[in-house]
């Protein structure tokens, strides 16, 4: 039984061999992508958006980790997500930080009403007290542990405390979220988040890149 439920980042893959690093995942037996959608105004990047995702889903049967660093101007949260709505789409993290709190509502419900695990991420600078009255409410919440926009960062360590206070805020209400991790994960500060309780690791440099030459070795230390 696997303790700990791995999402590698494509977001560090070399785009002209996307397909390389892809079989290469399928054949570490990867079930979950995460998938990180930039919208160069929540944070200073730009990545991909619901084309790049309909290739992927045509062609492989990961089940898909949307994590959306965005804000959502002139369109309802509804009209924002449908193109993303595709096949073995199975979670969708929007951040506390980037909506208002009737568009997280909104999100919410438009997760429940599609059968889609919905997740919200705070930033390194927000606390967890910020989302508690959505606990109750969310199947996931990642916390992260960089500050998004960019894989390769260093791995902040405040990330670990807001780990087990959830873990505790979780057993004590008697919630069913999981508690997911986000940013410079490697042999290090994966020890780290296991030790403070995390459920689902994601990883960028760490497990995709023509770098990465031991990755069923690493897929399997995170597994635990
Ligand atoms: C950063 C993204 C991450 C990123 C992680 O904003 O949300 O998913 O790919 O990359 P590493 O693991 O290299 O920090
Ligand atoms: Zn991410």
């Amino acid at each position: 039984m696997k303790k700990f439920i791995v999402a590698p980042s494509i977001l560090t893959a070399n785009f002209l061999n996307l397909k390389e690093d892809l079989d290469k995942l399928k054949k570490a037996k990867i079930e979950w992508i995460h998938y990180d959608v930039m919208d160069y105004n929540f944070v200073p990047n730009l990545s991909f958006g619901p084309k790049i995702l309909s290739d992927i889903v045509n062609e492989y049967s990961f089940k898909m980790d949307l994590h959306l660093m965005v804000k959502v101007v002139d369109l309802s949260i509804e009209e924002y997500l449908e193109p993303f709505l595709l096949k073995n789409v199975e979670q969708i993290t929007m951040h506390y930080e980037a909506l208002s709190e009737t568009q997280i509502e909104e999100f919410i419900n438009f997760c429940k009403s599609r059968k889609i695990k919905a997740s919200l991420s705070i930033n390194p600078e927000t606390e967890v007290s910020s989302i508690k009255k959505y606990l109750k409410y969310i199947q996931n919440i990642l916390v992260m542990s960089v500050k998004p926009g960019f894989g390769g960062q260093k791995f902040i360590e405040n990330s670990l405390t807001k780990i087990s206070s959830l873990k505790e805020i979780r057993e004590m209400n008697n919630y069913s979220f999981l508690i997911q991790v986000d940013g410079g994960i490697n042999e290090k500060t994966l020890k780290l988040v296991q030790e403070a309780g995390v459920d689902m690791i994601v990883a960028g440099s760490y497990l995709v890149g023509s770098n990465v030459k031991d990755l069923e070795e690493r897929v399997s230390k995170i597994e635990g």
